[in-house]
């Protein structure tokens, strides 16, 4: 299977918040059309997965968020809320524009 974006979303420490941003980025997805896309005449796939952790465990222990981490690119979003997906598949899957406001330093 290709894929276009492949999403991790941490659900180590907070269990309930990651898979709430999980659901909400596949909905977010499937209502942007974005399930799959045309990649060099390719169709790719856009895949949401939940995960242990992605190693910036500080940056999980601030705010209420969970850390998300979009592949290809290895872009890491921290802080990350299930009101926040719709700007992350919009600017950064549909535009191919990072969300600065998420990003980890
Ligand atoms: S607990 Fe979230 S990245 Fe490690």
């Amino acid at each position: 299977m290709n894929l276009a974006y492949h999403l991790f979303v941490c659900n180590n420490q907070k269990d309930e918040i990651g898979k709430d941003v999980a659901r909400a980025l596949k909905i977010e997805i499937k209502k942007q059309g974005l399930k799959s896309l045309l990649v060099g005449g390719v169709k790719h796939k856009t895949r949401v997965q939940t995960c242990n952790c992605l190693d910036v465990c500080k940056h999980c222990k601030k705010g209420p968020g969970a850390a998300v981490i979009v592949y290809p690119e290895g872009t890491l979003y921290g802080d990350v809320r299930p009101k926040d997906a719709a700007d992350i598949v919009q600017n950064h899957l549909a535009d191919g524009r990072v969300v600065k406001r998420l990003l980890l330093d």
